[in-house]
């Protein structure tokens, strides 16, 4: 797994491979609410991705809510030094299907205070601020990610689902090291966004990398000449967009998982 060796360092010092891995589904496809029907499972590709080269884990507060966290604490227990974790507060799930924004200063600190916890670490490497509330001016809320920075909680600040707008509004209070938005090959709405963060040597953490149910003709015709799925290419072209992409494909399967980490490998 060739482009496993390709890594990129965050911040200019946590050193990550370019292939993460998403733990959103590691909760009920339904909704992403509760624990998985199969929690060995989701544990077990986990660790599959762990031993096959994956050190980036993202998960989120809002993902089960919780189980996502504590799922991702038992699967990486005995590899607890090799991983970076990403996580992320925010975003409030008050029922299966349904998530609500919360940026106020309180409420982070109550949600990092839980997710130290779930995740069993002193410092989380990054804490993304999961969206940006409508109420609350994004330098309120990423001010207080920075406090919790200062007291020694936070190792990397990201902010995920922004605007460039919003970026740059962010970064005059804290410096931005990650930046997680849905970007793939079919939805390239923020194009803009990752060259600049390139321009600059921040991360870009590409969410719903493949999830897609309407193929373009484009991507199942060049899927075809080069002999790959449509997956494979999806997240082959993210790796070759930039080196500052990091895709974050999640699978509740082995054989996907697998399938996806040989994208790896692909020349486009
Ligand atoms: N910041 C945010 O607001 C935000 C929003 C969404 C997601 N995320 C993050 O991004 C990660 C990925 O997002 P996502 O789960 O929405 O999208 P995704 O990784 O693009 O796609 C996951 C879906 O594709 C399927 N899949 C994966 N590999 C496959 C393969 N090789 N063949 C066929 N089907 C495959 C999975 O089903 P199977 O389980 O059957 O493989 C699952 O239904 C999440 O886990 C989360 O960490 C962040």
């Amino acid at each position: 797994m060739d482009k496993l060796n390709s890594t990129f360092k965050i911040g200019n010092l946590t050193e990550v491979n370019r292939m993460g891995f998403g733990t959103m589904r590691a909760t009920t496809g339904n909704g992403i609410w509760g624990y998985p029907t199969d929690k060995a499972s989701a544990i077990k590709v986990i660790r599959t991705a762990i031993e096959n080269g994956v050190n980036f884990i993202d998960t989120a507060d809002s993902y089960g809510p919780y189980t996502s966290e504590l799922v991702v604490a038992e699967a990486i227990e005995p590899y607890k030094n090799e991983v970076v974790v990403a996580t992320k507060g925010g975003a409030v799930k008050y029922k299966p299907g349904a998530i609500m924004a919360n940026g106020h200063p309180y409420y982070l600190r109550t949600a990092i205070e839980g997710s130290l916890k779930r995740l069993d670490r002193e410092k989380i490497e990054v804490y993304f601020l999961h969206r940006v509330d409508p109420n609350i001016p994004i330098e309120e809320s990423v001010g207080a990610l920075a406090k919790f920075q200062q007291e020694g909680k936070i190792k990397h600040i990201g902010i995920s689902n922004v605007t460039i707008e919003q970026f740059e509004k962010a970064q005059k209070v804290a410096k931005i090291d990650v930046v997680q938005n849905a970007f793939s090959f079919q939805d390239r709405r923020h194009e803009e966004l990752v060259k600049k963060l390139s321009e600059q040597n921040i991360a870009f953490m590409a969410h719903t990398p493949i999830a897609v149910n309407n193929w373009d003709d484009e991507i199942l015709e060049q899927a075809r000449k080069q002999n790959i799925s449509v997956n494979q290419l999806s997240l082959s072209w993210l790796l070759n967009f930039s080196n500052n992409v990091i895709p974050i494909a999640g699978t509740s399967s082995e054989k996907h998982l697998l399938e996806n980490l040989e994208s790896i490998n692909i020349n486009l």
